[in-house]
């Protein structure tokens, strides 16, 4: 028997407060939180959402220190946005909290004493990187060089991007610090650690035997880290911006951002209410955390062990992580600027709040990582939302203004289609019900589209635009029952799309909705007037689409510059005017042109230089065909030493403009010029 549990805590992953949140976030954490939530708030049920800016941690101070702000600065400024754009889109939390508040400073404070006062961190003296320009110890993301497996100069101390391999500091060859560029020293410094190896059994016990029903792929995690064997975590950081050690003699050190990050759930219940307690003391309570997949280790072992290690308090009853979301093929990064950003499709698609909602949700990636592509966004919302859903309750409404003046006809006689037709939504029901409570959302809204659509085929099967000439009667009762199905689908879709049940409510002209009316009928009685229809959804036409793909093609562009840009090779020594005066350069055309044999790269050419002709060996086999050349102009440094190639005496060289991929272009005059004169 699953139990039974008085009330709710449903928690999101405090987003990280160094950038705005995109569609990846609401896909994989908070659409479905607020679906969950909204469902059990629809039900009546004493649940509470928090959530939060996370606003420690060391990218917080990176963005600062670009930027030449405080980090106070950075939270500040995304912290607003990051509200706004959730509540813009009605993920509807009943607090949005921050980490920077002083009840969690207090909080985290008192968590980190407790724990330090019983004896149950350890504390480890160890050499770790310091950025002695930057006056910093070195996170191991911070810390970039070459890959000891694959040579990829770019790996991080903590990964190799290129290989996927799993790093350590240590082994990076020719370490250099991401903050400052300078060569990081070795520093000793004394930190607290979770001895989690000492909480493996209860974990253990308590997922690996407890909840075999969580998804598979949080299982999955949590038994790998626990069969790989868990180890001491520090708990604390050597950083100018978090929450301060408050142990003596921890000058200059921070709580862990993720030590701190989680109490906040518990900081955030607290200043929402002052009985905050039932909810994170009380075995009655159901605590539920929506993250996305790379928090799975904190929700599931990390947090835990802190809740265990202090007591009191309850364990998540299951932790519904979601994979990753990708945009056109490419996997979101905020740092190439690769997303939908939800403050900005909010400017771009007013008035469309739950088209992002239903089209993240239907792609949600509850099982494995999914794409977003806008072609998909159109195609959802015109085959979709404009074309069962909204045609739907547009051809309900419309006709009962059309037949009766929108006075809601009443029910006559239901015959058997009549009545399948009722049982198929009562039947939809408990099922909508059991996908929302199992964390299968994408099933579930299709449950809830359902109900449109058994009302569309119902209005296609009965046919009352036709049966109004040959019984008008019958079609009283169509529309009674068309209307009862538009109330029904109103609720239904209330967890997903807030916005258009609240629409459609308004255009019945009806109070707002319990579940337990869902499947039911005389929602809208007969003899009620409702309102005036308008379109539920608008078609989205291609140049819509077509200007967000531009924007995303324009990022792809100032990303390949920007990455070119950084492997422009740096200017050279200074040379004198003299030094330059030196060289001697003439235009020069070529007149013949032949490969040299058992070689890839060589091209031997016949060069008129205007002083004489000569011949060059050049590198360019593999840009140019000798037929390409012949007849060319190019630049050629005339008086440079001859030398060997190959066995051909090379006398002089040709210009070339090598870019950052080692891709060579010959460089000529814009016109025809003569051979022989001088370039300088
Ligand atoms: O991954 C993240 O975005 C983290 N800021 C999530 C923190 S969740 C919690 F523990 F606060
Ligand atoms: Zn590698």
């Amino acid at each position: 028997m699953a139990k039974e549990f008085k009330r709710y805590l449903v928690t999101s992953a405090l987003p990280y407060a160094n950038g705005p949140v995109h569609i990846g976030h609401l896909a994989g954490v908070y659409i479905p939180s607020d679906i969950y939530t909204r469902y059990l708030r629809l039900k009546g049920c004493d649940v509470i959402s928090v959530c939060g800016s996370d606003e420690h941690g060391v990218p917080i101070t990176i963005k600062a220190r670009k930027e030449g702000v405080t980090p106070q600065e950075i939270v500040d400024r995304y912290h607003a946005i990051i509200k706004r754009s959730f509540e813009g889109l009605g993920i509807n939390f009943d607090i949005y909290s921050r980490t920077s508040s002083p009840t969690h400073a207090k909080n985290a404070s008192a968590f980190f004493k407790k724990l330090y006062d019983e004896g149950k961190f350890i504390e480890k003296t160890s050499e770790q990187y310091y950025d002695e320009e930057a006056q910093t110890f070195l996170a191991d993301r911070y810390i970039t060089g070459t890959c000891p497996k694959c040579g990829n100069e770019k790996a991080y101390g903590d990964q190799c991007e290129a290989c996927g391999s799993t790093l350590s500091p240590d082994e990076l060859i020719n370490p250099k610090s991401a903050v400052s560029g300078s060569v990081p020293v070795k520093k000793s410094t004394t930190h607290w650690y979770l001895p989690l190896d000492q909480y493996e059994s209860f974990l253990r016990e308590w997922i690996l035997d407890g909840h075999k029903e969580w998804k598979s792929n949080v299982y999955g995690q949590c038994k790998s880290w626990l069969d790989g064997g868990l180890q001491p975590r520090a708990v604390s950081r050597d950083l100018d911006w978090g929450i301060p050690v408050p142990v003596e003699g921890a000058e200059g050190k921070v709580l862990y951002v993720w030590f701190d990050a989680p109490i906040g759930y518990i900081s955030a219940t607290q200043d929402l209410t002052p009985d905050w307690e039932k909810y994170w003391k009380s075995e009655d309570t159901k605590m539920v955390h929506f993250i996305g997949k790379d928090n799975i280790v904190f929700h599931c072992i990390v947090f835990p062990a802190m809740l265990k290690a202090h007591g009191g308090y309850i364990l998540p009853e299951n932790v519904p992580a979601n994979e990753f979301l990708n945009l056109e093929g490419d996997k979101i990064s905020t740092s190439r600027n690769w997303a939908v950003w939800a403050h900005e499709y909010l400017e771009d698609f007013p008035g469309k709040e739950d088209v992002l909602r239903y089209v993240l949700c239907a792609n949600a990636p509850e099982t494995k990582d999914n794409d977003f592509t806008w072609k998909d966004f159109q195609a959802r919302n015109n085959n979709e939302l404009v074309a069962v859903l909204g045609n739907f309750v547009n051809r309900a409404l419309v006709l009962t203004q059309k037949y009766y003046g929108g006075e809601v006809p009443a029910l006559g006689e239901l015959n058997d289609y009549d009545r399948q037709t009722l049982e198929e939504m009562g039947a939809i029901k408990s099922q909508l019900e059991s996908n929302i409570e199992n964390y299968h959302f994408r099933e579930a809204l299709k449950d809830a589209m359902n109900f449109a659509r058994i009302g569309n085929k119902y209005l296609a099967d009965t046919e009352p635009w036709k049966v109004i000439k040959t019984d008008p009667e019958r079609v009283k009762t169509i529309l009674n029952i068309a209307l009862q199905i538009t109330a029904n689908t109103a609720i239904a879709i209330e967890p997903f799309m807030p916005f258009s049940a609240d629409k459609i409510i308004a255009m019945l002209a009806v109070g707002k909705f319990g579940w337990e009316q869902l499947g039911q009928m005389g929602l809208v009685e007969a003899g009620h007037k409702i309102g005036t229809p308008t379109l539920l959804f608008e078609k989205i036409e291609d140049e819509t689409i077509q200007k967000q793909l531009d924007k995303l093609a324009a990022t792809k562009a100032a990303n390949a510059a920007a990455e070119a840009a950084q492997n422009i090779t740096p200017q050279k020594e200074e040379c004198s005017f003299d030094d330059f005066q030196k060289m001697d350069i003439r235009v020069s055309t070529i007149l013949e042109a032949e490969k040299v044999a058992k070689t890839k790269k060589l091209l031997k050419l016949t060069i008129d230089t205007g002083i004489d002709k000569r011949t060059i060996v050049s590198g360019i086999a593999e840009y140019y065909t000798p037929e390409q050349l012949v007849g060319k102009q190019v630049l050629v440094l005339v008086n440079l030493k001859p030398r060997p190639l190959k066995g051909i005496e090379s006398r002089g060289m040709i210009l070339m403009a090598e870019d950052a991929c080692g891709k060579l272009r010959l460089l000529s005059p814009d016109e025809k010029t003569m051979s022989g004169a001088i370039v300088g």
